[in-house]
């Protein structure tokens, strides 16, 4: 497998390609030692003629028709799930995701691009009679359509290469735009590979091309670029607000990080709680944006949850992917430092080790810290890995009040048996969804999927995200009667 991916080229108006300048960034993998692929590092000058490829095809590609456009999606789907174990044993190399969870990855992204497809093919736009409003006639008939921006500029992040890539690539093609994809590097072995399905597909050159190069030389180039025309963003918070700064007035959709609470009432059902804080927290070692990041449990079932959890944390599979474990090494030794540090912040304050806090390189055991009070880091800050902090509190008010401190606002959990109160809790949490009584998740694809404060702006999920690259056009028809 390494040797095959080594010196991978870049894809840009149907051609396979090096980069002139010579130079290649290395990809190291979590859990290996050693390159386990090279991509090429794009110049400006390479990523503005891939960005000039794909303008000018957009127009035609616009015109082909809705059902040839998703016949070659579908074709892509297809080859995206004839090479499933390829493209899973290459995410496992590069992002260090267990076979499982990549396998399940590309069906799901199959299942994605169809139905996106499919959406698209269900979607008419409206007419409007003028005298609908004061003083208008019948006669002024509007005819509102929807169509494509242009040139969608779609990065994506490490943790989902191939799913968080073809959610942005699907609706963006399906609705008449054509594409710069940007794959996280960490994750651009997969992108690279997800092209030559693309390739195989069939699709007319200059609809996609991959730019791939570090983010921090070649993101704002990107971004900044007078003929893109929207920017599909998932990653960071920081990434993400510094891109909307220097966006312009190009419409942006930004998926960000989150701090999502898990709040655990006492009325609630300890073992439906526990199996999803569990996996809501630990599946991927916490590296999921909708990772459950904190507990927030009344002190009447405090002790009774803790045992529970900690008696669960300490059956996770810890150790390498190759292996199938559920907490796997951290993506890289800057991330596993950033956990170390939030763990060491709160022993350090007073926090209660329940289990963990043992480090082998990038991997991180999971980790369990009770007592966790609003002094403390891991409170507040992403760890984007295997620790859960929970936090005890006398009351739903109080439960609200720190979920709404956060300056992320993605998505919570409510754990209870009442209704009313899981509804009364809903309504004050300032998140873009609620889950109750499950785990917090992005799925199932077709639900509107999105973060508010730092966790984003805009909204994705298939209809969302097809809206999003769309804009409307009205035609309006003046009959003589
Ligand atoms: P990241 O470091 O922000 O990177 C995300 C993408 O942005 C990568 O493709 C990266 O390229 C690129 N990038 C870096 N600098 C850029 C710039 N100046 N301009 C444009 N693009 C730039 O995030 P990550 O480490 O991959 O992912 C972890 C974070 O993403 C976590 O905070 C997590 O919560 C969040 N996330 C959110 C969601 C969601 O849907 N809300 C989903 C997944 C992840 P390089 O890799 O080349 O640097
Ligand atoms: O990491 C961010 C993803 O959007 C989370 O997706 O909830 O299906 O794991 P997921």
């Amino acid at each position: 497998m390494e040797s095959t991916l080594t010196a991978q080229r870049y894809y840009v108006n149907g051609e396979w390609k090096e980069s002139t300048t010579g130079n290649v960034v290395e990809i190291m993998s979590p859990y290996k030692e050693g390159v386990v692929g090279t991509v090429q590092a794009l110049s400006q000058e390479e990523a503005a003629a891939a960005i000039q490829s794909a303008k000018q095809v957009q127009k035609e590609w616009a015109k082909v028709s809705l059902q040839e456009k998703a016949d070659l999606l579908y074709k892509w789907a297809d080859e995206l799930l004839a090479m499933q174990d390829e493209l899973a044993q290459t995410m496992m190399l590069e992002v260090g995701k267990s076979l499982k969870d990549a396998k399940s990855e590309v069906q799901r992204t199959y299942d994605y691009i169809r139905y996106t497809a499919q959406e698209a093919l269900h979607t008419n736009g409206e007419s409007m009679r003028g005298d609908r409003f004061p003083g208008g006639s019948s006669s002024k008939v509007g005819i509102v359509d929807r169509v494509p921006l242009g040139v969608i500029l779609a990065i994506s992040p490490f943790n989902y290469p191939v799913n968080l890539s073809a959610s942005k690539l699907a609706p963006a093609l399906i609705s008449g735009n054509t594409v710069i994809f940007k794959p996280a590097t960490q994750g651009a072995l997969s992108g690279i590979k997800m092209m030559e399905a693309f390739d195989r597909a069939g699709f007319p050159a200059g609809v996609v091309n991959i730019v791939t190069g570090r983010g921090s030389v070649i993101g704002d180039f990107l971004v900044e670029h007078k003929d893109i025309s929207m920017v599909s963003f998932t990653g960071g918070t920081k990434t993400g607000e510094n891109l909307a700064k220097i966006a312009g007035m190009k419409p942006v959709v930004l998926e960000l990080g989150g701090k999502d609470p898990g709040i655990v009432r006492e009325d609630a059902d300890l073992d439906k709680a526990v199996k999803n804080i569990i996996s809501g927290a630990y599946s991927y070692s916490g590296q999921r944006c909708t990772a459950i990041k904190r507990v927030l449990v009344h002190d009447n079932v405090a002790n009774d949850l803790v045992a529970r959890l900690q008696a669960e944390v300490e059956k996770l599979a810890v150790g390498s992917p190759e292996d199938g474990n559920t907490v796997v090494p951290l993506i890289d030794s800057k991330s596993a430092d950033g956990v170390q540090a939030l763990i060491d912040d709160a022993l350090e304050k007073g926090a209660t080790l329940i289990a963990g806090n043992k480090r082998e390189g990038n991997l991180i055991h999971p980790t369990l810290l009770d007592h966790v009070t609003e002094d403390m880091e891991v409170a507040w800050v992403e760890p984007f890995g295997p620790v859960l902090p929970v936090i005890r509190v006398g009351s739903d008010e109080e439960a609200i009040e720190l979920a709404n401190k956060s300056e992320y606002g993605l998505q919570a959990s409510i754990f209870t048996r009442d209704v009313d109160k899981a509804f009364y809790i809903a309504n004050e949490l300032e998140t873009g969804a609620v889950q109750i009584n499950g785990r917090t998740e992005r799925g199932p694809d077709h639900f509107p999927f999105l973060g508010v404060k730092g966790s984003g702006m805009g909204t994705q999920g298939i209809a969302n995200s097809i809206l999003s690259m769309t804009r409307e056009k009205l035609t309006v028809l003046n009959l003589d009667k």
